[in-house]
């Protein structure tokens, strides 16, 4: 809502929105879809690194096109020159579906959301938001884009973040074989995908918080849960830690020996951060699970390498935790249920 007033606050006409969707397996969208010329230009300032302060960080950095809009080869984002950040990037399909944003949802609209990341000193380190709009109004191209895209409205910084905004908007994967099955009444999944699914539903109770509704399924309550992954993280973790090396190769290290690299885990409470609710610490948003098979690595701080090792966290009940969803308990799965509900989420890939 709040989204939809922006935008016709800039004053391009939505049109008649019927609301409809294409995509098989998606609620209708949200907002009204906005003018090609006005994603074209958020597509632009996506991936251009000059937005930053030192010419080398852009959006598409750390949601990379080819690694399923987040970055599958580290656990927690890499930004201004080496600096790790304390979370995993999320992957942006779908992410117009996103009731609140970030793993903490701290964030309401992708419109507002765009100039945390640009003025975050480990991100894009722009010195202000004054600095960002001077340096895209400098750029040759971009005057003549804004013109066109926004009439009369020139570089500001409700026109930045809607230009990115409805860019990422445009950021939709559905029509899976899941959804050619659920949906579309197809044959499209094997008897160890469905067997996968009578699990996910049932006795594994993931659909209790990736939920699966009658005509389409974000695979998200939006809501926030302990799921232990959280309290894990801040030292009541196992001792030692897996760490992949490449394709098949891992070696493991001690807890006391990574700290020695890395530095202890920055502190990271979840949901308590925004709401200072002390039933809300290590409390994350519910990913959505659409494309997980794309999205590796897993959780909001990228702690578990593959779908195996989340599928086996799940089952041995979670790490225990002061707040732990009462969802989250020993499942008890044999190794056939385990690779079916495996089978299951990599059904859930669109096009
Ligand atoms: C240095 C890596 C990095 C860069 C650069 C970056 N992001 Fe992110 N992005 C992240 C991480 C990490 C998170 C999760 C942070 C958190 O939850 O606190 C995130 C979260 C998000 C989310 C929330 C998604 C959700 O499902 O809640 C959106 C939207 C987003 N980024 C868009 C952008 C845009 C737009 C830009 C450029 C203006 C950008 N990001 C630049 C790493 C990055
Ligand atoms: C109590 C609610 C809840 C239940 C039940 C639940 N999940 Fe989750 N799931 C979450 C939350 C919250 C996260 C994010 C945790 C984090 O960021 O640390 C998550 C993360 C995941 C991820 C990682 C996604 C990503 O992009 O990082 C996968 C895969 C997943 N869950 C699958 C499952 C499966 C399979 C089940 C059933 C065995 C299940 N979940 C049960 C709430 C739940």
């Amino acid at each position: 809502m709040k989204a939809a007033i922006a935008i016709a606050a800039l004053g391009f006409a939505s049109g008649a929105f019927a609301g409809q969707n294409a995509m098989l397996g998606l609620p209708p969208a949200p907002t009204p879809p906005a003018p090609a010329a006005v994603v074209a230009l958020g597509e632009k300032l996506f991936s251009d690194r000059r937005l930053s302060f030192n010419g080398t960080m852009s959006c598409a950095m750390c949601h990379v096109a080819t690694q399923g809009l987040t970055s599958n080869e580290v656990a927690t984002s890499v930004g201004m020159e080496g600096k790790s950040l304390r979370r995993n990037a999320p992957t942006l399909w779908n992410v117009a579906y996103e009731k609140t944003l970030f793993r903490d949802g701290r964030e309401t609209t992708l419109e507002t959301q765009v100039w945390s990341p640009i003025l975050s000193p480990d991100e894009m380190a722009a010195p202000s938001v004054g600095w960002t709009l001077a340096r895209i109004a400098s750029l040759p191209e971009y005057p003549a884009l804004f013109a066109r895209a926004f009439a009369g409205q020139g570089v500001s910084m409700n026109s930045v973040g809607a230009a990115i905004a409805a860019y990422e908007r445009t950021l939709l994967k559905a029509n899976s074989r899941f959804d050619r099955w659920k949906f579309g009444g197809q044959d499209t999944l094997s008897a160890q995908e469905r067997a996968g699914y009578a699990l996910f539903v049932g006795k594994g109770g993931c659909a209790q918080c990736h939920t699966i509704g009658e005509t389409s399924a974000l695979f998200s309550d939006g809501a926030f849960h302990d799921t232990g992954i959280g309290y894990r993280r801040a030292g009541g973790g196992p001792a030692e830690i897996e760490i992949r090396l490449a394709d098949g190769q891992a070696t493991r290290r001690t807890r006391a020996q990574l700290q020695s690299i890395t530095g202890a885990p920055a502190n990271d409470l979840g949901r308590f951060e925004v709401t200072q609710n002390p039933a809300d610490r290590w409390a994350y948003k519910t990913p959505s699970l659409r494309n997980v098979a794309l999205t590796a690595p897993y959780m909001h701080d990228g702690s578990l390498g593959a779908l195996e090792q989340v599928v086996d966290y799940y089952d041995a009940g979670g790490f225990e935790s002061p707040n732990k969803s009462p969802f989250i308990r020993p499942l008890g799965l044999t190794a056939a249920q385990k690779a079916a509900l495996v089978a299951f989420l990599k059904t859930l890939t669109g096009e």
